[in-house]
């Protein structure tokens, strides 16, 4: 786990108060590419596109996912066993699955996370009842039984129709064990690990496009100094081996937060990175985690109760893994100019304090209206940053950290967070390629903890017969109204979705399900002489524009 990201005196700084920057210092400013930007403008608030200048395509793997043995995320959320009430497919809840599958989610990494550097993965094939258990000690301190595991967990990724990113173990894991494993999950003909699996009912291999080699080898993967991961994470990767037509994307364990020099490291140690057929070696990725949270990591804060100054807080700091993008990004740049070695923000999204009465290893949080937009302002950096994102995965997918899905642990009653509709507000997105979105605002713009923070967060893509248009109103009580300046190419249709809730805090349980819910946006008037639209947004809201693309 990470070392605490917020000092006290950025929390005094802004305690009480945001302080306005003038609009010329932040247009100044927001011309560079490290964070979000706006410019100031004479006029009223404007998103100026140029529908028909697309740039890099945004991977679909930006809309990634995580799933570690960690609280109710796997046993509980996923898997139920085949004997619960809850209807399954061989244990898996089939209303996990459906959720999912609208959200066309495009890989799962598994198992963790820290459990990853604990997790020995021959405990978990072979029949259920003969499987040895392990101490999750990070985790709650509980006892794993080892049900889910490889089989369980690929089958999983098949009923989602999905791609594996499978973490392995070099913290308390051997070369051989993970040379063994890839061999087990991809290789075809009789070779004695497929023969093994092949033992344990599965003939064919399975497809594994993405492997982690260890995670936060500064921490719980091992309290590693970079060199001597950079030189593990080489020799690691060497024997995760490409079998027969599976391709594997080998993702280093990268830095924590602004830890520039470990990217550093990890960069330097990747001497080949040219590659053999063009691709990078002996990664082709290295990771990123950054975790959101208004509070320090002794006191996070509340997921529900927060006040104005917090939640302008928590937007600032979602907008800073943008500038952790770019500025890692840059250090890669120095060794890779042409951009062959992959970043991946595997771990992102808040973290707050439990809630009440829940275990606190379990890391149960709920998802609020702000929750979803820290999801929305990750995106619109992600979407400027897509050159060099391969990858993103939020933390974590059920019942764990800023989860798509809630189950109640009596009831089973399943629920969708508000972060849940902002993937699937968001999904047009998923490999169409970027535009530019200019933000232009009459007023002065906020500084908090530092950072320039616009009231309004865009980006916008095109897949070119429609372009998708996304819009954060950040401002916690005012309501907003813009302009849609679209140029290029015309316009022939347009579609507005709205998700906000009453108040900012908003929710959703089994008893209010849809308290956040998309709905219909009817703010939306077309202007004279193709000028675009104009569009008021909901305070504290999240928007998306689907517009249909003529000449
Ligand atoms: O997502 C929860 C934990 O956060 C992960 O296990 C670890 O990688 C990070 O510290």
């Amino acid at each position: 786990m990470t070392e605490n990201p917020v000092t006290e005196s950025s929390r005094s700084l802004t305690s009480g108060l945001v302080s306005a920057l003038s609009a010329t210092q932040t247009g100044s400013r927001a011309s560079g590419s490290t964070g979000p930007s706006a410019a100031p403008t004479d006029g009223p608030a404007r998103v100026v596109i140029d529908l028909d200048l697309p740039g890099a395509t945004i991977s679909r793997h930006l809309y990634g996912h995580f799933a570690e043995h960690l609280g109710r995320c796997i046993y509980g959320g996923f898997y139920v066993g085949e004997d619960s009430q809850i209807p399954n497919t061989r244990g898996i809840r089939d209303d996990v699955v459906e959720a999912l599958r609208a959200l066309q989610i495009p890989n799962l990494r598994w198992p963790g996370g820290c459990f990853a550097d604990d997790y020995h993965w021959r405990d978990g094939i072979g029949p259920r009842e003969e499987r040895p258990r392990m101490v999750n000690s990070h985790w709650g301190d509980i006892v794993e039984d080892n049900s889910f595991g490889t089989h369980e967990f690929m089958d999983l990724v098949e009923l989602l129709d999905t791609e594996a990113y499978v973490n392995g173990n070099v913290g308390s894991g051997t070369v051989a064990e993970m040379s063994d494993w890839i061999e087990y999950l991809t290789r075809a003909d009789d070779s004695p690990m497929a023969s093994l699996r092949r033992a344990n009912g599965r003939d064919e291999p399975w497809t594994v496009p993405y492997f982690g080699i260890g995670n936060e080898a500064w921490g719980c993967g091992g309290n590693m100094r970079a060199e001597d991961y950079a030189a593990l994470a080489r020799q690691y990767s060497t024997y995760v081996r490409d079998h027969g037509g599976n391709e594997v994307t080998r993702i280093a364990a990268g830095a924590n937060i602004d830890d520039f020099g470990w990217t550093e490291a990890l960069m330097r140690a990747a001497t080949n990175l040219e590659g053999r057929d063009g691709k990078a070696g002996p990664y082709q990725a290295i990771s990123l985690h950054y975790y959101t949270m208004s509070g320090s990591w002794e006191d996070k804060g509340s997921a529900t109760e927060f006040s104005e100054d917090e939640w302008y807080l928590t937007l600032s700091r979602a907008a800073r893994a943008e500038e952790l993008v770019a500025r890692h990004s840059t250090v890669m740049d120095h060794y890779d100019p042409h951009r062959k070695v992959g970043l991946v923000f595997d771990e992102w999204g808040t973290w707050w304090n439990v809630e009440p009465g829940t275990n606190p290893g379990f890391l149960y949080q709920q998802n609020t209206v702000r929750d979803a937009l820290v999801a929305s302002i990750h995106f619109d950096g992600f979407h400027r940053h897509a050159d060099r994102l391969l990858m993103a995965n939020i933390a974590q997918t059920v019942n764990v950290l800023q989860a798509m899905i809630l189950t109640d642990p009596d009831s089973g009653a399943l629920v969708l967070t508000p972060t849940y509709h902002v993937f699937a507000m968001n999904a047009g997105h998923q490999d169409a390629r970027a535009l530019d979105a200019h933000v232009l605002l009459p007023e002065e713009i906020a500084e908090v903890d530092g950072r320039a923070l616009p009231m309004l967060s865009a980006s916008a893509s095109t897949t070119g017969e429609t372009a998708l248009v996304s819009l954060s109103n950040l401002d916690l009580d005012q309501e907003r109204t813009l302009v849609l300046d679209l140029r290029g190419r015309g316009v022939t249709g347009h579609t507005a979705t709205v998700l906000t809730g009453e108040g900012s805090a908003a929710h959703n349980t089994p008893e209010q399900p849809e308290a956040v819910a998309p709905r219909p946006l009817e703010n939306v008037r077309e202007l004279e002489n193709g000028g675009g639209l104009e569009i008021t947004l909901p305070p504290h809201s999240f928007a998306t524009v689907e517009l249909q693309l003529g000449e």
